[in-house]
């Protein structure tokens, strides 16, 4: 199989798909890698560490496109990319079409095969492709959240931990799954007051046995939440439903409710966010206000640490890749559960049931 690695295009996006040791991979099981140069310098990763694990090093986007017979990116396809798209190409990368009709509607236009990262689910119900980048995106939401209560972020100027003789922040975190999880470890080692809720007991119980008696862990139901996220500094929206919109937990009246100059970071927003008043954000220009609140909203926040999140992604997409690529796509999804959940697009039909749903469109299982 010939595969196509393009330089991301996203605004402020320095990941890559694939590691020099993933093209060795492919290379010495027969296939063929194409890597558009300068597609790993953002990870720091040189062209000349490609070349010599047996990548073929391109000018532009337009021969991986062209020839691939899969494409493996890490953000769905922009702009130029989708008019590149084509019958039969395998796109295999995060696609999260739930909460993107447009592109939903271009990708089956094209035609094209789109295995989505973050729907492949192993039996136990786990998605082994979102872990990783929700762990990152965790451990920075905490970060970046204690920026924002910075007062030149427009917050309310509250060190996360406070100092002895100062309460410490007050942080929020709806969701006890993977990125929940690992905001709580942060939150909690910079010394904050930490709450938890999630509406698995299951997740609730596991947290609060790790963590002892440093955290509270909360049901999470309507008047719960209005309960916390009144009394919050800090509210990180950490929830999923597998593949579908991101359930919306926080109203805009409630925004309203909160404390002036407090801070929410929307994880979620890649599937629509679960706060009312989030809007998707980049890099470039990441948070804004609304009601005396502010808002950080950035739909892809482990491309702020590209090397940490490149290698800690292609860990996770490789064996993947490579079963594709070895054993074509029919014979590596009739042989693995997981990765057949990741095929959300074949053929002009949607295969992943939450995607139609979102829209109301008809859904053909694989
Ligand atoms: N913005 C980014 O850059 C970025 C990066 C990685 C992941 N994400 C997103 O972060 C979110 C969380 O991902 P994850 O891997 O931690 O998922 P996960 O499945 O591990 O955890 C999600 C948790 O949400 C809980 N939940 C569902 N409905 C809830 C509700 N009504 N109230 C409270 N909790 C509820 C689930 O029980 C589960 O424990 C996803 O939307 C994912 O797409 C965003």
């Amino acid at each position: 199989m010939i595969i196509g690695v393009p330089r991301e295009i996203k605004t402020a996006e320095a990941r890559v798909a694939l590691v020099p040791s993933g093209v060795a991979a492919f290379v010495s099981h027969g296939h063929r890698v194409l890597v558009e140069c300068d597609a790993g310098i953002g990870s720091g990763i040189p062209d000349e560490a490609y070349r010599a694990a047996g990548a073929t090093l391109v000018e532009g986007p337009g021969p991986v496109w062209r020839d691939a017979d899969m494409v493996i990116k890490v953000k769905e396809p922009l702009g130029p990319e989708l008019a590149a798209l084509r019958p039969g190409l395998i796109l295999y990368t995060y696609l999260h079409l739930a909460s993107n009709e447009a592109l939903t509607r271009r990708l089956l236009e094209a035609k094209v095969t789109g295995i989505a990262y973050e729907t492949i689910q192993l039996p136990d119900g786990s998605l082994p492709l979102l872990t990783p980048m929700s762990e990152v995106a965790g451990r920075l939401s905490v970060q970046k959240g204690a920026h924002c209560l910075e007062a030149a972020s427009g917050g309310a100027g509250i060190l996360l931990g406070g100092v002895s003789g100062v309460k410490p922040a007050n942080v929020v975190i709806l969701g006890a799954g993977v990125a929940g999880s690992n905001a709580c470890h942060i939150a909690v080692g910079m010394g904050a007051h930490v709450t938890v809720l999630d509406i698995s007991p299951a997740r609730l119980r596991y947290l609060q046995d790790i963590m002892g008696g440093r955290i509270a862990t909360v049901m999470s139901n309507r008047a719960n939440i209005a309960e916390e996220v009144t009394q919050a500094d800090l509210v990180i929206g950490a929830v999923l439903l597998p593949g579908a919109r991101a359930p919306r937990l926080v109203t805009e009246d409630l925004v309203r409710q909160m404390k002036p100059n407090s801070a929410i970071l929307d994880i979620a927003i890649d599937q629509g966010g679960c706060i009312e008043t989030a809007h998707p954000t980049t890099h470039d220009n990441p948070m804004y206000r609304m009601h005396d609140v502010v808002h950080y909203c950035v739909a892809n926040m482990p491309g702020a640490v590209p090397r940490t999140s490149t290698y800690a992604l292609t860990n996770a997409t490789l064996g993947y890749g490579l079963a594709l690529a070895d054993k074509g796509f029919e014979r590596a999804v009739a042989g693995d559960d997981a990765l057949r959940k990741g095929v959300n697009l074949m053929d002009g039909r949607i295969t992943y049931p939450a995607v139609a749903e979102a829209f109301g469109m008809p859904c053909s299982p694989l």
